[in-house]
Formats: C-alpha cells, sequence, structure tokens
C-alpha cells in the first residue's frame, strides 16, 4: 500500500500533476548541476487530447459537473476518480486517460490519486465487494473470524465457477471474474453494530457465525441480503417511533 503521508517535496519539484510539463524543474542546460539535482520523469505521459479519445458523454458529463463545483480542477480528481471506478468496475488505465483528458491533467497525476486511496482500485474487482471492519471494536468482538469466513465463502464461490468453466482451472484466461472480492478494513464508522461488514456499501451488523455464508449465499443467488442486519434498517437511537436511521 502506498504511505498514507506524501514524502515532502523539494523546493523545485513539480509534483506529481506538472511530470508532463517540458523542463519544469529541470536546468536549461542538459547535464548541468540542477539537471542532475532535479531530473526529467522518465517517458512522461502528455496530457490527453480529448478529440483523440471515445470518453463517453455520461462520465464527461459526470466530471464536468464535479469540476464546476470547484475553484481548483484537481479538487475534482476524487469524483472524477470515483465516476470512472463506477463506469468500468475499477480504475482502468482508459478511464483514467479519459478523466484526465476532461479534467487537463496528465493520467500521471490522477493515477498518483487513485493509488493513494484504498476505495479505489487499479485492477479488476469482484461484481460485489464486501468489506470487513477489523478494527478494535470490531475484532474485540470476533471481527478476525467473521472476515475468515467471507474469505472462505469467496473462496469456495471461486472454485465452482471456475470448476463450471471450460477449460476449468487450467487457463487463467478461461476464469470468470471474481464475484465477490473481500477485504479487511480500518474502522467504518459503525462501532455500535460492531461486528460489521460493508457489502456493496450497505452495512450490516452485528455479524455471527454463519452470517458470512448466508450473505455470499444471497449475493450469488440475487436475493435481498441480511435485511434483518441492515444498519439503514434499524430504529434510530432515541427515536424508536420515529423512523428508521438513515
Ligand atoms: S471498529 Fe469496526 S466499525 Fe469501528
Amino acid at each position: 500500500m502506498t504511505p498514507l503521508i506524501p514524502k515532502p517535496r523539494k523546493r523545485d519539484d513539480p509534483g506529481p500533476g506538472d511530470v508532463s510539463a517540458p523542463g519544469k524543474g529541470a536546468s536549461e542546460s542538459p547535464g548541468g548541476a540542477s539537471a542532475a539535482l532535479a531530473p526529467e520523469p522518465q517517458n512522461p505521459a502528455p496530457v490527453p487530447d480529448i478529440n483523440e479519445l471515445d470518453v463517453p458523454a455520461e462520465l464527461e458529463d459526470q466530471i464536468r459537473a464535479s469540476m464546476a463545483k470547484y475553484p481548483q480542477v484537481r479538487s475534482a480528481s476524487i469524483p472524477a476518480l470515483w465516476a470512472v471506478q463506477r463506469m468500468y468496475g475499477y480504475c482502468t488505465p482508459e478511464g483514467i486517460s479519459q478523466a484526465a483528458a476532461v479534467m487537463e491533467v496528465t493520467p500521471g497525476y490522477l493515477q498518483s490519486v487513485a493509488s493513494f486511496y484504498d476505495l479505489f482500485h487499479l485492477e479488476p474487482r469482484g461484481s460485489h465487494e464486501i468489506l470487513v471492519c477489523t478494527n478494535i471494536s470490531c475484532w474485540l468482538r470476533g471481527a478476525d473470524d467473521i472476515l475468515g469466513e467471507f474469505l472462505d465463502a469467496s473462496d469456495s464461490i471461486r472454485s465452482t465457477r471456475t470448476e463450471g468453466t471450460p477449460g476449468g482451472s487450467a487457463g487463467e484466461a478461461e476464469q470468470p471474474p471474481d464475484l465477490i472480492s473481500v477485504s479487511g478494513f480500518e474502522c467504518l464508522g459503525a462501532c455500535d453494530i460492531a461486528p460489521m461488514a460493508s457489502v456493496d456499501e450497505r452495512y450490516f451488523g452485528p455479524l455471527g457465525p454463519g452470517d458470512a455464508a448466508t450473505i455470499a449465499s444471497q449475493l450469488t443467488s440475487g436475493e435481498d441480503v441480511l435485511p434483518a442486519k441492515r444498519l439503514a434498517d434499524r430504529k434510530a437511537a432515541g427515536a424508536a417511533d420515529q423512523g428508521t436511521a438513515s
């Protein structure tokens, strides 16, 4: 994982977003002392020309709407990457280039932002995303076991799908994409329902033995996931007769 705290920049360091700026941070005399101190990046990708890319109109609209909310275009990087991830399932190189073209920044800049945050993915993920909180409140209440059960369920589904695929486990290219991606995660901010997990951005808890297998089975069959343990359906504290938590 990338470091949580960005490295301090040197005075002449143009930063990741400016890697395409020719000559920026380097000496005008090639090979001079300053050039040795601030070497040019290797083959930086330039800002893509939007006219040369097939940017989906929906994606461009979403990114431009985000850009309009900020005085600095780079402030829209996270919503732009989110839009890319929603459209393609993860931050594909093509999607990052398309977003970079709309924003008129380098793909390297957006790549550096995407690689910094856990919730952006630079590789394909399963159709369903499960994040199991393993932080202190959940850990004290058995999160490690819950995570283990989710991983077992995911492995079981993967092996079943692989067996049913022509070529079986022999050919990786033949394997279908994972149905479920499971990750341990730091506190998800719902400690009162520990141990808990996020399933496709919806919170569930407190989870117990067998719940992981049930959730995996429900996701596989397209059923409603654990309605009785969905945070959104719990009564709000102090408002037992006034609706549910949001
Ligand atoms: S410790 Fe698990 S949600 Fe906070």
